[in-house]
């Protein structure tokens, strides 16, 4: 029975990992669509504006952008933007920042995630 069971094994590893896959390729779309209608009105992922330009965010050091100018908060932390950092920023920037200047943050934790995950694709 070692090779039936092995091919059990194998279909179901694959099941998993085409719902895995699937599910953090919906995460990103939806965190896309979200950040067209919340964030565009102060950011865009090429140029600054109200707020810093978004590509590259997930590595970058908090506050680095050229030409953009933070506040003296966000440029002092010492904060490098991963997943994690971006849903905590997104739950309360000041909480994670103190004197930053953003005044915005999102209520559902769903959307602070696929957000974050939007944001690490803009590579
Ligand atoms: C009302 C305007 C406004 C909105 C809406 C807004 N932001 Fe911001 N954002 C800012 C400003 C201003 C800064 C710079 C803050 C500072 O210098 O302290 C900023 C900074 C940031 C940073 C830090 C970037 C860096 O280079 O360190 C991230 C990440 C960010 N915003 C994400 C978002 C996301 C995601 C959304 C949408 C859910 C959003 N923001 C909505 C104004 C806004």
């Amino acid at each position: 029975m070692p090779t039936k069971f092995s091919s059990i094994l194998v279909l179901l590893f694959a099941v998993l990992s085409a719902s895995l896959s699937f599910g953090a390729f919906a995460d990103a779309t939806r965190g896309k669509t979200l950040y067209e209608s919340r964030c565009v009105g102060c950011h865009s992922v090429d140029q600054n504006r109200v707020g810093p330009l978004h590509r590259g965010v997930v590595g970058r050091k908090a506050g680095s952008v050229k030409d953009y100018d933070y506040s003296s908060a966000l440029k002092a932390s010492k904060i490098v933007w991963d997943v994690a950092l971006l849903q905590k920023w997104l739950t309360n920037p000041e909480a994670l920042i103190p004197g930053q200047r953003m005044g915005y943050s999102v209520d559902e934790a769903k959307d602070r995630l696929d957000l974050a995950e939007y944001l690490a694709t803009l590579k």
